[in-house]
């Protein structure tokens, strides 16, 4: 692989999500007649090129459960990148999991700023103690944040390694007059991020068609997909779903 190449981690909770709709209740979150299993999902996408797996434990537990995320950290190759909310009962799990990276994301109205990102100046001091916990551990950091200028300088204030920036508003306007606009403000916010001296990834309603115009974003090293990759495997199998997206992202 050479440095160049765009990074692809691979969000898998739709995976649980389809089995939570059938398997809410059991016992078991594999096994027998429960399925589909996302870690079996997951080593489809590794045997495939996907660089590294996402999952979120959600404090809902709507799809990815504990054990799913034990049994990944027990049986991937590739990085491991938890996306948790910043409170104290996620950074305990975290610290006892410790996954390569982790994301950390909003999860309630509140945390959430005008475009969906997590909300690190209002939070800054939540965010503060996951990110320090998270460092002195060893594991990975990035802030899922709005392409803002203030939200990426806080990010990097707050001793982040990465942002991932989230392209949500741009893949919601992708087939509307403003798509330019949120293409550009993704631009600066990569340029801007880069400058600040933080890695920059990209993630949230990346599809087969968007992302050719989303890999040129400057300075990007990762994008994080998931629905999209989840939806085209019903129908191509994982290993082509991901292969796909993966030449998509690499086309010279
Ligand atoms: N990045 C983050 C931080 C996310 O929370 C998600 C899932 O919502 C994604 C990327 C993947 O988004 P999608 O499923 O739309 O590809």
């Amino acid at each position: 692989m050479s440095q160049q190449e765009l990074l692809l981690g691979v969000n898998i909770d739709h995976c649980a999500t389809v089995r939570q709709a059938r398997y809410r209740e059991s016992a078991e979150t594999t096994g027998g007649i429960v399925e589909p299993d996302p870690v079996f999902f997951a080593q489809q996408c590794e045997i495939a090129g996907a660089d590294s797996i996402t999952v979120h434990l959600r404090e809902d537990r709507r799809h990815m459960q504990e054990r799913d995320v034990e049994r990944l950290r027990e049986c991937l190759r590739i990085p491991l990148n938890l996306e948790m909310a910043a409170t104290d009962a996620m950074l305990d799990f975290a610290l006892e999991l410790k996954p390569d990276y982790a994301c950390i994301v909003p999860e309630s109205r509140e945390e959430i700023t005008t475009e969906g990102g997590l909300d690190v100046i209002e939070f800054k001091d939540r965010v503060a103690k996951v990110v320090n916990g998270l460092n002195e551990a060893g594991v990975i950091v990035s802030l899922f944040i709005d392409p803002e200028p203030a939200h990426i300088q806080a990010s990097a204030d707050l001793g982040a390694t990465a942002v991932e920036l989230h392209t949500g508003a741009y893949s919601n306007a992708y087939y509307s007059s403003e798509r330019e606009n949120e293409f550009s403000r993704l631009k600066s916010g990569a340029e801007l991020g880069h400058g600040c001296g933080l890695q920059i990834n990209a993630g949230h309603g990346i599809n087969y068609v968007n992302v050719s115009e989303v890999r040129t974003l400057p300075h990007l090293h990762e994008l994080n997909i998931g629905h999209s990759l989840v939806s085209r495997a019903l129908f191509t199998g994982v290993q082509e779903s991901v292969r796909e997206m993966r030449r998509l992202m690499n086309v010279l």
